[in-house]
Order: structure tokens, then sequence, then C-alpha cells
């Protein structure tokens, strides 16, 4: 790892690395703890021989590993993952997350639900009372965004979370386009007392592909701190 490594991040990265064992079928996650978790991996293969099967959940990170040497294979080839490991946004006391990020909770979401286990690794910035500070990406189709983008703010009016920007997401000035050819929205909530109802009124609009809140999916949350040491809640 580069001496810039965030320590925090590299901490958790090292202990979800040791959980995995010679022959186990990997989901890798997106974002920057992610790529340390890569690298860690991708050392401990080298230095041990390891053999494992990875699927990736964005082309950014299947970039990175086969840059590293690790083979990605599609999900499908995979059929089942035994864990998956991913970073996180936002981590509640029940372990209900915030993803997306990076663009890439879609993909993310899909590996995380085919694999026995999914745990997540961050640094103690993560660590939220309530989830919601950190603005909800949602990913749209392209086709109908404009009325994907009133439908959602009507829900929200709807569950009584007020009137909240409903930002797209960009790239310098074009619109932020994710690794399935989606748009992504973002909406600063400040606070979201009811996760799961919000989940069930975003996941009801046609146009919406995915939201990145992902709650009861997260097994295992490893909170690396800069002194080197980790937190595991469970
Ligand atoms: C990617 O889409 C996200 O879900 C990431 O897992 C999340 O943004 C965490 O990224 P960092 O590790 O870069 O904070």
């Amino acid at each position: 790892q580069s001496t810039q490594t965030d320590p925090a991040k590299l901490a958790a990265s090292r202990a979800a690395v040791a959980l995995v064992q010679d022959g186990m079928k990997l989901g890798l996650g997106t974002g920057s703890t992610a790529s340390i978790m890569v690298e860690v991996l991708a050392e401990r293969v080298r230095n041990e021989d390891l053999s494992l099967r990875m699927a990736a959940t964005s082309r950014a990170t299947a970039e990175l590993a086969e840059s590293l040497g690790l083979k990605i294979e599609s999900l499908d080839e995979l059929g089942w993952l035994d864990m998956t490991i991913d970073g996180a946004d936002e981590v509640d006391p029940d372990l209900h997350l915030i993803k997306g990020g990076g663009g890439a909770h879609l993909r993310e979401k899909v590996v995380a639900a085919a694999s026995d286990r999914m745990v997540v690794i961050a640094d103690p910035g993560k660590v939220v009372d309530q989830l919601g500070a950190f603005p909800l990406p949602v990913e749209v189709l392209q086709f109908g965004f404009e009325s994907s983008r009133k439908l959602i703010r009507r829900a929200l009016h709807k569950l009584d979370l007020g009137d909240h920007d409903v930002l797209q997401r960009l790239r310098g000035s074009e619109p932020w386009v994710t690794d399935e050819g989606n748009f992504i929205l973002d909406l600063p909530l400040g606070a979201i007392a009811e996760p799961l109802r919000l989940a069930r009124a975003l996941s009801a609009i046609p146009g919406v592909v995915e939201h990145g809140l992902f709650l009861g999916m997260c097994d295992l949350a490893i909170i690396g701190k800069s002194d080197g040491s980790v937190i595991e809640l469970n």
C-alpha cells in the first residue's frame, strides 16, 4: 500500500481480509475503503497462494483487482458467494447502511444479497446514531427520469419527510451514468427516522432501479481506528 493509505481504512481492511479462507467465493466492494481491502487481499493471495474465486461490484473494482493479478469472474459464473466485503457511507447501530456514494450501490446490493455474509469495512466517521446525514443515493432509469424525480418528491412528502431537494448527481457538468447505464439522484434528507418505510416507498416507484438503503443485509461491521485497532459491530 502507498504510505498515504488511511490507517483506519487499512486496519478495517486487514481485519476483514483475515476472515478470508482458502477456496472461498468472494464479492469485492467499491470505494476507497474497498480498494484498500482489494490491495490487502491481493497481497495475501500472493503470499499464501490462496485459491479464491471473486466477483466485483463495479467496473472500477474489477479493473483494480485485475491490475493486481486477481482474476475476476461474473456473479453468475460463481453462482453464490461465501462473503462480500464492502465499504459504506453510513452504518447505524442496527447495522443498517447507506451506500452508493461511489454510485455502485445497485451492483453492490445484488452481490451482497447473493452472499452468505456481508462484511462492511469503515472508518469511525461512518458510524452514526441515525441514518440520513449522508444524502441517500437512488439509481433511476434514464427513461422518464424527470417523472421519477417528481414521484420521489411526492413519496417524501407523503412520508412527512418534508420538501427536500432531489439532486441529480453529475460528473463535471454531465449526468453521472452508472455501470448499468442509469442516472443517480441524491436525497439530502438530514435524518431518516423510518428507513424501512422509506425503502418500501422508493422501491414502489417504477423508474427507481435501486436505492442506497441496505437494511438487514450487513452481518458484521468492522470499524478501523487510526491506531490500527478495530471494533467489530454485529
Ligand atoms: C460505493 O457505491 C459505495 O457504496 C461505497 O461503498 C461507499 O461510498 C463507501 O466508499 P468509501 O470507502 O470511499 O467511503
